[in-house]
């Protein structure tokens, strides 16, 4: 990428500093923001641009209608490169939805080198031997995240690397996701003028974005709530080990409102985020509110625990099916570490309460707070997923220095979660595009 001024979107002409900008683009059922973080002068990454643009083109998380879903984009970025003064040419893009699987995966190869110590070649034939699974034709790999590694018999080796031992093995996480939904994914990207440099689960964004190591390392549970779905993503001793994906979000509890209310959908979005809660016990019994009336009929005013009485049941159903889905494999135990809420929905207010009552386990809302910058804006649930992007971009482009053996073999997880990510050295490894990226763009 050349350096030096270059064509803006709104025609004027902005430095573009190339290797310093790295841009997430959370492309959600809901809304699509764009994230730019940028390397400041002592070298630490910060976030200089905000940009959101409502989602019309999307179902479920996936691109249903190309042409309005690119211009979803090219209104977030345009905005995010008004807010910073910097124009993005490309960009980390997530993925999530139904289609995205993860399978755990285990690999084991002999050691080969002088003295039978394990190098970072090793490393990597045994994870290579752990992603050789089969998967379906119309299915490419995502990501493979290595959890532990066995020495001989000596199991939870986290760092392998100058051990000595005969047999090495590695337990991986593989995520998978739909071919042709990732291709429509990207031809809205590469449509709206942008190159996709990544296509990281957005699932794993957001954890990167909010998870403590501390959490990570005693099993918890992630919750996105988004508008389409709620994205889950299960932690077990640092590493993801369960992913899932519930077809139910934030558009259904404003569906409930509008036909329980008798309002249009964007009243009934008004009265859900202004007035909503989902967590009866807080909701004052005397306070109320004024709902538009339709057809003619008159405004009419209704308690707030009234709407809560609405908002509760659909909150609590997909908490509900959220449990569901991690207990159905006998995973529940894993979580020690608590819940954490994050995405647009863990806004409503009570969702922490009321997810405390249906899981049993600590919760706490998360959102992204560990960037400097000038802009404020990101510290929030609904922007983890986009801020992740830039944090998971910066370390595949080497940009965060990470004991941890398993993000360097993955490029997918970082170190620890109070340390600022510095500038990539310029013989850092840049990692490039997914195997499924290079073979169809
Ligand atoms: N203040 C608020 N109170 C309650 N709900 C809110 C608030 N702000 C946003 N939401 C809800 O959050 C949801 C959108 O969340 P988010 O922006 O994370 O979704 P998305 O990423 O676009 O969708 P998805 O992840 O499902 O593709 C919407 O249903 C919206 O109504
Ligand atoms: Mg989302």
């Amino acid at each position: 990428m050349t350096c030096g001024p270059t064509r803006s979107s709104t025609g004027q002409r902005r430095p573009s500093l190339g290797d310093n900008l790295i841009v997430g683009l959370d492309i959600g059922t809901s809304k699509t923001c764009a994230v730019i973080g940028e390397y400041n002068d002592n070298g630490v990454l910060e976030i200089t641009g905000v940009g959101t643009a409502p989602s019309t083109g999307l179902r479920k998380g996936v691109v249903v209608n190309i042409e309005a879903t690119l211009q979803s984009v090219t209104k977030a970025v345009e905005a995010s490169e008004l807010m910073s003064g910097r124009e993005v040419k490309e960009c980390y893009v997530g993925v999530a939805g139904a289609n995205v699987e993860g399978i755990n995966s285990r690999g084991v190869v002999a050691v080969t080198g002088k003295g039978r110590e394990i190098c970072q070649a090793d490393v990597d034939r045994v994870i290579e031997a752990a992603r050789a699974i089969v998967i379906p034709m119309d299915r490419e790999v995502l990501h493979v995240i290595p959890q532990t590694f066995i020495v001989d018999d000596q199991k939870g080796i986290r760092d392998p690397l100058d051990m000595i031992g005969v047999r090495l093995e590695a337990e991986v996480h593989i995520i998978t996701g739909s071919v042709t939904t990732a291709q429509n994914l990207v031809r809205c990207v590469n449509r709206a003028g942008f190159k996709a440099d990544g296509l990281i689960l957005q699932s794993l964004a957001a954890s990167r974005a909010v998870l403590t190591s501390d959490e990570k390392e005693l099993g918890c549970l992630l919750v996105d709530l988004g508008g389409g779905t709620t994205d889950v993503l299960m932690f077990s001793d640092g590493a993801p080990y369960f992913s899932a994906s519930v077809g139910a979000g934030g558009a259904q509890v404003t569906n409930d409102l509008s036909i329980i209310l008798n309002v249009p959908m964007d009243a009934a979005e008004r009265i859900k985020r202004e007035s909503g809660s989902c967590y009866l016990p807080h909701v004052e019994a005397d306070e109320s509110i004024v709902v538009p009336g339709v057809g003619g009929r008159p405004p009419q005013e209704i308690s707030k625990a009234r709407v809560a009485s609405v908002i509760q049941p659909r909150m609590e159903e997909i908490f509900r099916l959220v449990r569901e889905k991690v207990e159905q494999p006998g995973f529940w135990h894993h979580i020690k570490g608590g819940v954490v809420l994050t995405g647009g929905g863990a806004l409503m207010p009570g969702a922490a309460d009321l997810a405390f009552e249906v899981f049993g386990v600590p919760v706490r809302t998360g959102a992204p707070s560990s960037l400097g910058g000038l802009v404020d804006a990101y510290r929030n649930p609904a922007y983890s997923t986009a801020v992740g992007l830039v944090l998971l971009g910066a370390e595949r482009q080497g940009g965060v220095p990470d004991a941890d053996p398993r993000a360097r073999a993955s490029g997918a997880k970082g170190g620890s979660e109070k340390s600022k990510p510095q500038k990539a050295k310029p013989d850092a490894p840049l990692r490039r595009l997914g195997e499924w990226l290079k073979e169809f763009f």
